[in-house]
């Protein structure tokens, strides 16, 4: 099999690139790694791989119909992933465009370009378009709601959902319109290696090994559905392999937990691991002004995904969180350059109200 994956130097991105290039159980594919190298890229996080002979990388803008179409026709790949997205909902506060630009653009582009690919090679009905989505396009859930599943009405509140859910109907309308093999994945939050540290859990990793002020927004009170990104990646491998045209699976961990648990328990983890007395940490807490329409909950009921897919989580949450406490620990060549360069763990999201791009 030849697989082109898109946005493979991100977080999932590069664990599915892991994944497929080193499960012993499955024929190991060709791959084509199609990244723009944005903010959240990083060659770090395929440095496992990369030097294999059966992987590629392209950097190409998914937003560039021509680069894309030129590429998949030199690749000739049988199956896309397409993760390749702006991914931060603080980030879509401030400057909704690029989301508009990547995510819903960006997903038209490499819709078109894959169904031109498998067309002129006469492949359509083989094909296989895996889209990775999330479950933010489903809204907020109220606390005693029933989890989303796979026929939960569409609802995004934020500008990084709406971009998302607007890509997930492309790729619906591309499946019924044009009979291109789709498959949509739409899955909780993740968290483990390579997590870029804007998002919550490896940002306050990072902010309480340093002893500084770990902002919870709002009361900490909103609950998310953690999964390891590498239980994500099989998850996205199984729906490449055993997923059924058209479907739609939703992926979770099982595993909720309020923002101001995670926090606490990343704090006492730190403490432990830094050899300090478990608690200290807990007073670094603070918190601050609410994120702009914030969702209060989401949680993901996988029961399609697991009877269909033959996936299910492997890794609980108390395990998962140590191992990305041990591996930031031990991992400060890989964030501390990030920091330094890109974004140095400043408050983001709070323009809500200025108009900007
Ligand atoms: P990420 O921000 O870590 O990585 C995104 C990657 O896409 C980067 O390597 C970036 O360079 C690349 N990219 C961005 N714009 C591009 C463009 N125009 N052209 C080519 N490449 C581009 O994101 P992530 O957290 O790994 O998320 C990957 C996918 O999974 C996204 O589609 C996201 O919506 C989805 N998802 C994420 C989560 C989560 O918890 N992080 C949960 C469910 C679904
Ligand atoms: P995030 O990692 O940005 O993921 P998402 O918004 O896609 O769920 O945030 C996870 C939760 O943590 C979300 O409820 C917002 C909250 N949060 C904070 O409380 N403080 C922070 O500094 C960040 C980045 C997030």
């Amino acid at each position: 099999m030849r697989v082109a994956v898109t946005g493979g130097l991100g977080f999932i991105g590069s664990a599915v690139l892991r994944h497929l290039l080193s499960d012993i159980d499955e024929d190991t594919p060709e791959v084509l790694n199609i990244d723009r190298g944005t903010y959240a890229a990083t060659t770090g996080a395929v440095a496992a791989v990369s030097h294999l002979a059966n992987y590629r990388q392209a950097n190409v803008d998914i937003a560039d119909g021509e680069a894309l179409r030129t590429t998949l026709e030199d690749f000739e790949p049988d199956a896309v992933v397409h993760l390749a997205a702006e991914s931060h909902v603080d980030r879509s506060i401030d400057g909704p465009g690029e989301f508009v630009r990547t995510n819903v653009v960006g997903t038209f582009e490499i819709l078109q370009a894959a169904r031109l690919e498998a067309e002129r090679r006469s492949i359509l009905d083989q094909f296989r378009f895996v889209h990775v989505s999330t479950d933010e396009v489903f809204g907020s859930l109220t606390m005693d709601a029933k989890p989303f599943d796979e026929t939960t009405a569409y609802d995004p509140r934020s500008p990084y959902s709406a971009s998302k859910a607007a890509s997930d109907h492309f790729v619906r309308a591309w499946h019924e319109t044009y009979g291109l093999p789709t498959i949509i994945t739409n899955c909780s939050n993740n968290y483990g290696p390579f997590h870029f540290p804007e998002k919550l859990i490896p940002l306050m990793i990072i902010k309480a090994r340093a002893g500084q002020p770990l902002p919870v927004y709002g009361t900490g009170d909103n609950v998310r559905d953690w999964l390891y990104v590498e239980d994500h990646a099989r998850a996205i491998v199984g729906a490449l392999r055993r997923g059924q045209p058209g479907e739609t699976y939703a992926i979770g961990g099982n595993a909720e937990r309020s923002n101001l648990e995670v926090v606490e328990t990343i704090c006492d983890l730190v403490d432990e691991a830094e050899g300090d007395s478990v608690g200290g940490r807990r007073e670094l807490i603070t918190f601050v002004k609410d994120r702009p329409g914030h969702d209060l909950r989401y949680a993901i009921d996988s029961s399609k995904a697991q009877r269909e897919l033959g996936w299910k989580p492997s890794v609980d949450f108390t395990e998962g969180l140590r191992r990305t406490v041990d591996w930031y620990v031990a991992n400060e060549s890989w964030w501390q350059p990030l920091l330094d360069e890109r974004y140095a763990g400043e408050r983001l999201g709070t323009s809500a109200g200025e108009a900007r791009r």
